[in-house]
């Protein structure tokens, strides 16, 4: 998503630097647009270095490009955080004496403001009709939390903190959907995180370790999730392009260019490419902090090599190989389960079983499921042309127990939609 992060002067400046590299970390290209009074808290380098783009407060600036218009036009979210009581005035007052005012009369897209400002400022009367305004002409503005202010006093008046920002502006922006729902709209509103691929550990840099699985399991429970509502953030690790295709993400959803909802699709996919372990567990445990569900379908590398030279490994004819040490990957299902970032966060994995001569794919399921500590684990059976690259998939999912609490056959898309289901219910 291409996210305008609006920026005005208030000590609570600090906190979007925080938000701005959270939406980073989430594969949102972010433009932030201070007011003069937001860079005497916080300079302009700072936000330049973790967006990657120019910072300026000025409508003079890039003449030629029409700025102070063509930033509102192109963007799909516009958040202003904090919002100061000046800035909510003029806003309201639908002034523009500045970049950021000018670009929230461009904007057509949602925006979402996040105030902050004392107690009796946010209860004065100005403020209160202001807000009002604003609401009315369909600005989101979220209340304030309650706490510690910037002197002695507490009260109404704290900026909320950057995740519950970022996941209620991005639940505000899936909620503005171009047409109807595709699916039953249950997931409407809620972040999900959806890993997808197989790891890739690198022996060397043209080598690595890796599986065999494609992601397209993981990229149907992601455009089945975006079809009921979901804002999906899909951390891909070495997914194909035409595999991404079917998400509603294809190529063009990199880091940078995610991709937004589709036609009659009420939520939207961001795809977050990643390669090693390492780099899946950096994107899914960021992701994870304003995540309602988290499921975790890619096929992880258990072990990585220890070391990684920088240059290719050469064969020394006559000599035998050097043995490639391994050393253990963190476990990224367990430690979610363990940890986990928001109350109510539903986790699940997924289990890939051959069975062997210890027990069944469902035994083995089951032994998983108690081991892992995830909510749901959807189980099933690889190998003898089955699962791996396939287009259909057959899976049973287990509770935390290692109950049975539902079974699905078909294809992987009927399979995520029956994943799906299995978690409303553990919400209800
Ligand atoms: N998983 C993970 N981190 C790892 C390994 C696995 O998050 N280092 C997740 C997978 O994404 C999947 C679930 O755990 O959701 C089960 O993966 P699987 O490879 O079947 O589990 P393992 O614990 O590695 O068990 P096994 O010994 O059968 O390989």
């Amino acid at each position: 998503m291409r996210i305008l992060l609006g920026v005005s002067g208030g000590i609570a400046a600090y906190k979007a630097v925080l938000l701005l590299r959270l939406l980073r970390e989430q594969g949102h290209a972010v433009r932030v647009i201070p007011t003069e009074a937001a860079l005497r808290f916080v300079g302009a380098p700072t936000f330049e270095a973790l967006s990657g783009e120019p910072v300026t407060t000025e409508v003079f600036d890039d003449v030629p490009g029409v700025q102070h218009v063509a930033l509102g036009q192109g963007a799909d979210l516009v958040v202003v955080a904090p919002a100061t009581a000046d800035l909510l005035s003029r806003a309201a007052a639908g002034r523009a004496d500045d970049l950021l005012t000018t670009t929230l009369l461009a904007a057509r897209c949602p925006v979402v403001m996040a105030p902050a400002m004392h107690t009796e400022m946010w209860e004065h009367p100005a403020t209160r009709a202001n807000v009002a305004v604003l609401r009315e002409r369909g600005v989101h503005v979220i209340e304030p939390a309650s706490g510690r202010l910037t002197g002695k006093d507490t009260g109404p008046g704290r900026l909320p903190e950057p995740e519950d920002i970022a996941r209620e502006a991005l639940a505000v922006a899936v909620a503005a959907p171009p047409g109807e729902p595709a699916g039953p709209g249950d997931l409407s509103g809620k972040h999900v995180v959806v890993s997808a691929g197989g790891t890739r550990e690198p022996i060397d840099p043209v080598r690595f370790i890796g599986n065999r699985s494609s992601g397209r399991q993981g990229v149907a429970l992601a455009a089945a999730a975006a079809d009921r509502g979901a804002h999906v953030t899909l951390v891909a690790a070495n997914v194909e392009d035409s595999v991404l295709d079917a998400a509603g993400a294809g190529p063009g959803g990199g880091r940078d260019a995610a991709s937004a909802a589709g036609p009659g699709r009420a939520g939207g996919v961001t795809v977050v490419h990643v390669g090693s372990t390492a780099e899946l567990a950096d994107a899914v445990h960021a992701a994870a902090a304003t995540a309602d569900v988290v499921v975790m379908a890619a096929a992880v590398a258990d072990f990585r090599p220890e070391n990684t030279p920088d240059a290719k490994i050469k064969k020394v004819p006559g000599e035998a190989p050097a043995p490639i040490r391994l050393v253990e990957n963190p476990d990224i299902l367990a430690g979610l389960a363990r940890e986990r970032r928001r109350a109510g966060q539903v986790v699940v994995g997924f289990a890939a079983e051959t069975g062997d001569a210890a027990g069944g794919v469902l035994e083995h399921g089951r032994q998983k499921a108690r081991r892992k500590g995830a909510d749901l684990l959807a189980v099933n059976a690889v190998g003898a042309g089955l699962g791996f690259g396939t287009a259909s998939n057959e899976v049973t999912v287990l509770d935390g127990a290692g109950e049975v609490v539902a079974r699905a056959a078909g294809s992987k898309r009927a399979v995520a939609d029956a994943v799906w289901d299995a978690v409303v219910k553990v919400w209800s």
